[in-house]
């Protein structure tokens, strides 16, 4: 059985000391023994909102790494960063990143192979344009995605991450996608898991639908075979977060 996840995205929003507020008005609200929770926060607010975090069930992560070790890479930041804090997940390859920031399958793989060598858990991000939708190869760009995004990948290390299927035309639109259609792609996703390595590590892998999730749609939404959580933008800055956590209480 799988565990679910579900984790805030909380985009380029919150200074530091609005972190700490945020993580001390979510803390009560988020408390679920079932699900692993997970807010992901700007670089500078790692510190504090870890602090913030203490004696509670919040895991920190980061937004983005980059993917080597150290040196002359002005701005960016490394995975032994990261972990030196107590840092354990990372989103890769957001659409948001991939648009406004040049990354492609290729930097998204190299980033989940050393997000992996360090130990942090990557949540590594696909999903499709309206077009590619309307055009009806949705699967097969997100089969790309993947693929791509974990090639070199073990088995034990992919049972380990977790894949966020973010369909493009969904995210801060208010446009969830249907619960048949997230759950359509994610079992397409987890299917592709199977072909790539074997049914366990498909089994294993824990897979977030993301796009416009909020407080009434993730009770459906996560209650899917093949939707393990989300990954939650907007919803994740506010109370709603709280009734997302527990969609199932
Ligand atoms: P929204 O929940 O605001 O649509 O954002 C989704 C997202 O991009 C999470 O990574």
């Amino acid at each position: 059985m799988r565990r679910k996840i579900v984790a805030g995205n909380w985009k380029m929003n919150k200074t530091p000391s609005e972190a700490v507020e945020l993580v001390n008005m979510l803390k009560p609200l988020v408390a679920n023994d079932d699900v692993d929770v997970v807010f992901c926060v700007p670089a500078i607010d790692i510190i504090p909102a870890i602090e913030a975090a203490k004696g509670s069930n919040i895991s920190i992560g980061a937004e983005n790494m980059y993917y080597e070790e150290s040196g002359a890479y002005t701005g960016e930041i490394s995975p032994a960063m990261l972990t030196d804090v107590g840092v354990k997940y990372v989103v890769i390859g957001h659409s948001e990143r991939r648009e406004y920031f040049a990354e492609t399958d290729q930097t998204v793989n190299k980033k989940v192979l050393k997000a992996l060598e360090h130990g942090i858990t990557p949540i590594m991000c696909c999903g499709e344009t309206l077009e590619q939708r309307e055009q009806s190869v949705t699967v097969d760009f997100i089969r790309q995605q993947v693929k791509i995004g974990l090639l070199g990948v073990t088995a034990d290390q992919a049972k380990t991450i977790v894949i966020a299927y973010e369909p493009i035309w969904a995210i801060g639109t208010g446009k969830t996608a249907t619960t048949e259609q997230a759950q359509e792609v994610c079992g397409k996703i987890r299917e592709c898991i199977a072909e790539i390595y074997d049914q366990a590590t498909a089994d294993a892998i824990r897979i977030q639908y993301g796009g416009s999730v909020n407080a009434k749609t993730a009770p459906d939404l996560f209650a899917q075979p093949d939707i393990d959580g989300g990954l939650v933008g907007g919803a994740s800055l506010k109370a709603d977060f709280g009734a997302i956590v527990n969609y199932n209480k």
